[in-house]
């Protein structure tokens, strides 16, 4: 007889219970392959917006659909077991009220099978972070530099310079957390300020290009694996350059098909055996 195991989920409630104790790994998945092999080594797969510029190719994250975020969600969910899965409420999803926020996010819920939705914004998002979670939808939120308002921000730079910005951000931080998020994602954000509102706030702080003092640590997949040759930003650090590698095999199989040694007769069908 066969049993089989299924390992529980990592909850939202798991994770909030790790504020102050060993770092959360995150990392962007958007497709199925990918989120198969991350997932053992994650405590949350985050299916982000990010995907607007990394699968599809666009300058910002502003053009991304619900749509687009409800496929790779649910890619996500079905090649994953282990970690808690977020999805990002794309640009104008959310912003026009609660009930806007509840209507899409409950869809992305239902549709993808994700355990919490990630939305951009503090103080001006709080009333909406507490409509949804009042009605059952967990809210990972996101503070700092937040790219969904690249426009409004005057492009991607660090937040927190001046002692005023500092002080609006930790007051995003406090007015998130009172909501009832359950997680933060901080980023692009100057370290003794990402530093001192992780000390300040009672939930989990996720850095990105923020500080070590985080309880987690967030990252796009395809910049730890070095797909990306363009552009690096400050805060990432390449764990592996893929980009060659995938050049390279390429480039083989091109050479080979070009001189027809590939196939050979073990990638072919024989006749049928008499
Ligand atoms: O969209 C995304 O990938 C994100 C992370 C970079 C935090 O929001």
């Amino acid at each position: 007889m066969s049993v089989e195991v299924r390992t529980k989920r990592v909850s939202t409630r798991d994770i909030r219970a790790r504020k102050g104790g060993e770092p959360l790994v995150v990392l962007t998945a958007y497709t199925a392959p990918i989120a198969r092999l991350l997932d053992p080594h994650c405590d949350i797969l985050l299916v982000g917006d990010s995907l607007g510029m990394v699968v599809y190719g666009m300058e910002t994250t502003l053009g991304v659909t619900l749509e687009m975020m409800i496929n790779h969600g649910r890619a996500v969910v079905r090649a994953s077991s282990k970690a808690c899965v977020v999805v990002d409420m794309p640009f104008g999803t959310y912003q026009e009220s609660p009930e806007q926020a509840f209507r899409n996010s409950a869809r992305v819920m239902a549709e993808t099978g994700c355990a919490a939705v990630k939305l951009e914004g503090g103080r001006e998002m709080a009333d909406t972070i507490r409509f949804l979670v009042d009605r059952g939808v967990p809210v990972m939120a996101h503070i700092g530099l937040k790219p969904q308002a690249v426009h409004a921000a005057g492009g991607f730079r660090a937040q927190g310079r001046l002692d005023s910005e500092a002080e609006i951000i930790r007051a995003d931080a406090r007015a998130i957390t009172a909501a009832g998020a359950f997680a933060v994602v901080v980023e692009g954000t100057v370290e003794p300020v990402a530093h001192a509102l992780s000390d300040e706030i009672a939930i989990p702080t996720i850095g990105i290009g923020a500080s070590p003092a985080c309880d987690g640590q967030v990252l796009v997949i395809d910049d730890v694996l070095g797909l990306f040759d363009d552009f690096t930003p400050k805060f990432v650090k390449r764990y592996a350059e893929l980009g060659p590698v995938i050049s390279r095999a390429v480039a083989d199989y091109a050479a080979e098909v070009k001189a027809r040694v590939f196939p050979r007769p073990e990638h072919c069908f024989g006749p049928a055996k008499k």
